[in-house]
């Protein structure tokens, strides 16, 4: 993204901490252009040479100590750059040890919400922030001596240097782009006027960038675009196409497991926005492929095969060696793509991919969120319906009927899916609500139909509220609409037996089940 380009940015190091992709979250939400780089991942090139291009540094939370002496030198490069620095947890910890500080074990570790007195309110990181705030902290070490020269911030019981400044250095212990942390956006912004970068990106500006991208990536070749429906591929086969023109081929692949009206619908709607689609016919490829496999990863891998395999058959038939796929920011962090983080699932698109793959992937959306591509579609003149449609797995029902994909049971969940849609929609709640949807459970239940004893199927419904799927909460959804959806699916569906709500967030479960 940054290549070739004069964009402002913030560059987020990430030293491995679970919440450093919130970091570049909050600064994009705050205007301004943010990426991380892995400190694992990346060359020490890279890393210098994003550091000097930056306008600020963040230092990420991690796992390690700064004992180990690990990341010593990627810090130093921060400091002799003379860049206006943020350090986060042991961010804050290296910083504090490079500029002559000591750091050790500290005397309470501390987790969770953590009170923070803040020393020195005058000085402008803590602008509108008041004197106690409660903190998320997670840390075992703490500063235990400042940097010479360094003003202490502020306080806890556990951290008694909890925040410092040295310079254009700032190293805070506490999480600030945690939610649970209070003033954590605002301690943000606040450093990011320090830096003194204006707050003027938009992600619908980064279109023109986006295409030319395209364009260099593919070169004179022809490629070929995976399109779902969704607006993920949708934005991206659209900016492939402008960048392309004939040289691209949109391509969608009937698997056979789509929901309800579809492929038809949104075959129909890409044609308005000038995608002509190939459609594939390949639902027994699938059904052969699935069958007698019941773990959710290995369904994901097996889909993942066959999808590639259909994918270069068609890439070959055009002579094509790109494929453009709308592989989104969050989708490569939960497939384990960015190292040092765990495998959460593994999307069909990004880790699912064999690795003997032969086609080249051009995958324009990667840095950036749902929320974030949606108003790239806006932008683009992608229509409503496409931008608004609830995000479909890859895998698509595959991963909505739990154990043995079977094309019975896709036919139960595909019309249990349905009435969900049609009586969320009727109530006008499907622009409030991020996902709703059934799923068939493996289990069976008793119930009585006509008098007689049934032994039937149970239809778990599902309908979260979120803003990039990382996470969700449960909505709340009106008990008449859920009873009237229930006597529906038992009434419609043949074999169900019974209808259960899922009332759990993500985290601790997944918005999936599988
Ligand atoms: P989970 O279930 O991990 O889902 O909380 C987060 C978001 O990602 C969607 N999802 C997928 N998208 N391929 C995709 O392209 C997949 O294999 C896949 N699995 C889950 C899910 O619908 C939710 O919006």
């Amino acid at each position: 993204m940054r290549e070739g380009n004069t964009l402002d940015y913030v560059l987020v190091i990430d030293f491995g901490g679970q919440y450093a992709h919130l970091i570049t979250r909050r600064v994009r939400d705050l205007g301004v252009y943010s990426e991380f780089l892995n400190a694992e991942s990346a060359s020490l090139e890279e890393i210098r040479e994003a550091i000097k291009g930056a306008r600020g540094v963040i230092l990420s939370g991690g796992p390690s100590s700064v004992w180990e002496g690990k990341h010593d030198h990627i810090a130093r490069i921060v400091v002799e750059e003379g860049k206006p620095a943020l350090g986060i947890c042991y961010g804050h910890q290296l910083l504090a040890k490079i500029l002559g500080g000591s750091v050790g074990k500290a005397v309470k570790p501390e987790f969770g919400p953590t009170i923070v007195s803040v020393k020195a309110r005058e000085d402008p990181l803590f602008n509108g922030i008041p004197e106690t705030i409660v903190a998320w902290m997670s840390h075992n070490d703490a500063v235990l001596q400042p940097p010479q020269e360094a003003v202490v911030l502020a306080s806890s019981h556990g951290s008694p240097i909890a925040a410092f400044r040295h310079g254009a250095v700032y190293g805070v212990q506490w999480h600030p782009e945690v939610v649970h942390t209070m003033f954590g956006l605002k301690l943000i912004e606040n450093w990011l006027k320090l830096v003194g970068v204006e707050r003027n990106w938009r992600p619908e500006h980064m279109v023109d960038k986006l295409i030319e991208s395209i364009r260099e990536a593919v070169g004179d070749g022809i490629a070929i675009a995976a399109v779902s429906g969704g607006v993920d591929s949708t934005t991206a086969s659209l900016l492939a196409k402008k960048a392309l023109g004939d040289k691209l081929i949109p391509v969608m692949i009937d698997h056979g497991l789509h929901p309800a009206g579809e492929p038809w619908r949104s075959v129909e709607l890409l044609k308005k926005i000038g995608l002509e689609v190939e459609v594939v016919d390949a639902s027994n490829r699938f059904f052969e492929a699935l069958r007698g496999f019941t773990d959710p990863e290995e369904k994901r891998r097996v889909f993942g095969r066959v999808y590639a395999e259909i994918l270069e058959e068609v890439a070959e038939s055009h002579k094509a060696e790109y494929l453009v796929q709308g592989t989104i920011y969050p989708d490569i962090i939960e497939s384990g793509r960015r190292p040092g983080a765990s495998v959460i699932k593994t999307h069909h698109n990004v880790a699912g991919l064999p690795g003997e793959f032969k086609l080249k992937l051009v995958e324009p959306l990667k840095w950036f969120y749902k929320d974030e591509v949606r108003r790239i579609a806006s932008k683009l003149g992608v229509p409503k319906e496409i931008i608004k449609r609830q995000p479909i797995p890859g895998p698509a029902l595959a991963v909505r009927v739990e154990g043995e994909v079977t094309r019975e049971k896709v036919e139960v969940v595909r019309k249990a899916d349905a009435i969900v849609r049609e009586e969320i929609e009727s109530e006008g709640l499907h622009d409030r609500l991020w996902q709703y949807f059934a799923v068939l459970l493996n289990s069976k239940a008793t119930g009585v139909k006509g008098d007689n004893r049934v032994y039937g199927h149970v239809i778990a419904v599902r309908a979260v509220l979120s803003v990039d799927a990382m996470t969700a909460s449960v909505a709340r959804l009106q008990w008449d609409l859920l009873e009237r959806i229930s006597s529906r699916i038992v009434s419609e569906v043949p074999g169900v037996v019974r209808v259960v709500y899922d009332i759990t967030s993500k985290p601790p479960a997944t918005i999936e089940w599988e």
